[in-house]
């Protein structure tokens, strides 16, 4: 079946979501008189809890989900993702980052890598890894985008309580020469030890950034050799790296199964084994790979990420919905939703399907949000009393960070539950009708046990294999990106006017006169 709009579950999930669009849907009336319903719409793992009991679900629509995903041949789709099949097929590639955090993986690059990560790790953390005079090195500065940045971004955000000191990880991402400017502007070059992270190495802003880390370090140290005790590369394209100066040892390696968006559990991810160290690196590999056994082993009705998957392409597939909220109850966590956004939208924001025909339905949900309770005092207004049907995500840890702060964390939470049940629930008021709130919103629950490097790796896998679900349902290709591609090719040929003088402008007139307005105000 290559579209899902043509099973016999999608047309009947047509007709029963029919009932939950009548006036008189009430959300909170699911509960009424049902005391297992947390216990059914529920699933648990050691560490993690998902409540999806406040979504748009009986028993008979939940079954009509997974005759969906059986029609649509997830189990087959997801057998092929492990196996290591070439599903990306645009690329002709697998699409194995579940390889990178399996510890029985046959693929020994993996644990080879491993320990060269651990090596230089052990090197850095014990003063052995020094700069070209001899200096310890105090800062190590990732120059990368997208992928090769967000996830280490997030890690070393989240865990920033027991981060060590030294070496400091900074991140630099942005082609805007501030960004690395703002960050080198208090760095030692003689101990500074630099990582360009690009699978490609023909990303202009890692490429950019890194020439003009060079040139400063050169401008430093004036000694072409200084660059090998200054310069590490994490990439696919050897030959690129060497080029630029990068000496063997301090190649690490990354495959051409291992999508951008995939890779903090690679080499991408040494600034996070830097920043936290390997051990708990190891964990966070630890809970990725627990979370890819729950997904490939666990029957469909009680696998979280099938069940996440499937409620988001009911809600865009049958209420319309164009986006979902996360907010992490977690100031650790703020970056989580950021990370989410390239992971969901540069995946599943396909409108053609495998086959090469149109898709038959709407893909990919814009993802937004920032940490709670921040978001309540932002944007809750409008999820409350707005006319947008958004589905929201909460996340919330069990455990304060530290138990003396145990009573404010409970704020924290209580918010977090007051926040759904409120959203759900709604508020009539006859007598002033600007007060009244709709509710009838849906959202799924997820708990950690505690923020640990297991924990995050185990929810930031789900979501990694909840898109996968969606992607599957959709036949749509996830790990494919041809639309950035494009834009990329589009922003050179007008770096290309926009720097030469005379300005040779053939594009539209508003580009054109924003290119003479530019020129104008420079000159
Ligand atoms: O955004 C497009 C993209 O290719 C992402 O998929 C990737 O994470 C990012 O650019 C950086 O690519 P590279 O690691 O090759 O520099």
């Amino acid at each position: 079946m290559s579209k899902p709009t043509q099973t016999l579950a999608w047309r009947n999930l047509l007709r029963e979501s029919e009932g939950f669009k009548t006036p008189d849907f009430r959300l909170e009336d699911l509960f009424a008189g049902d005391n297992n319903r947390f216990d059914r719409f529920s699933i648990s793992t050691d560490h993690l809890l998902l409540d999806y009991s406040k979504n748009y679900l009986t028993e008979q629509s939940f079954k009509l989900l997974i005759d969906l995903a059986n029609e649509c041949k997830l189990p087959t789709s997801i057998a092929a993702m492990f196996s290591g099949d070439k599903i990306n097929y645009s690329e002709n590639r697998a699409a194995l980052h579940v390889a990178l955090r399996d510890p029985d993986s046959d693929l020994s690059e993996v644990g080879e890598t491993l320990d060269k990560i651990s090596g230089l790790v052990e090197a850095l953390h014990d003063g052995n890894f020094k700069g070209h005079g001899g200096t310890q090195i105090t800062d190590v500065v990732n120059i990368g985008i997208g992928g090769s940045n967000l996830g280490p971004v997030l890690l070393c955000e989240a865990f920033a309580d027991f981060v060590n000191e030294i070496p400091h990880v900074h991140f630099v991402s942005n082609i805007d020469p501030s960004h690395l400017r703002s960050t080198l502007s208090s760095l030692n070059p003689a101990s500074t030890l630099f990582i360009i992270a690009s699978k490609s190495f023909t990303t202009i802003e890692t490429q950019q950034n890194a020439e003009m880390a060079r040139l400063w370090l050169l401008n430093h140290l004036p000694d072409e050799r200084a660059l090998s005790a200054h310069f590490i590369a994490i990439t696919e394209n050897v030959q690129a790296a060497q080029e630029f100066g990068i000496s063997t040892d301090n190649l690490f390696p990354i495959w051409d199964w291992v999508g951008g968006r995939y890779s903090l559990w690679s080499a991408v991810g040494l600034p996070i084994a830097i920043a936290i160290g390997m051990k708990n690196f190891r964990e966070l590999l630890a809970g990725a790979h627990s979370m890819d056994q729950h997904f490939q082993r666990t029957a469909l009705h009680e696998n979280m990420p099938v069940i996440m998957g499937l409620l988001t392409v009911l809600y865009t597939g049958f209420f319309n919905s164009h986006s979902t909220a996360i907010v992490p109850y977690s100031q650790r966590l703020k970056l989580l939703p950021t990370y989410l956004q390239q992971l969901h939208m540069e995946s599943l924001g396909k409108s053609v399907d495998v086959t090469g025909g149109p898709v038959s339905t709407n893909t990919g949900e814009i993802i937004w949000g920032t940490a709670g309770t921040d978001a309540q005092h932002s944007y809750f207004q409008l999820l409350h009393q707005g006319t947008r049907f958004i589905p929201i995500d909460f996340i919330a840890v069990a455990k304060p960070m530290f138990n003396k702060e145990q009573e404010q964390h409970q704020y924290l939470l209580a918010n977090c539950f007051g926040q759904s049940l409120s959203l759900m629930r709604g508020h009539t008021d006859s007598e002033a009708p600007h007060k009244n709130v709709p509710g009838n919103k849906p959202c799924n629950t997820l708990v950690l046990e505690e923020l640990s490097p297991y924990n995050l790796g185990s929810l930031i896998a789900l979501y990694e294999h909840k898109v996968f679900v969606q992607s599957a349902i959709w036949n749509i290709n996830p790990f494919d990106q041809w639309g950035v591609e494009f834009g990329k090719n589009v922003a050179q040929e007008v770096f290309d006017s926009l720097s030469k003088n005379p300005v040779t402008i053939d594009f539209d007139a508003s580009t054109n006169g924003l290119i003479r307005f530019i020129k104008k105000w420079n000159n």
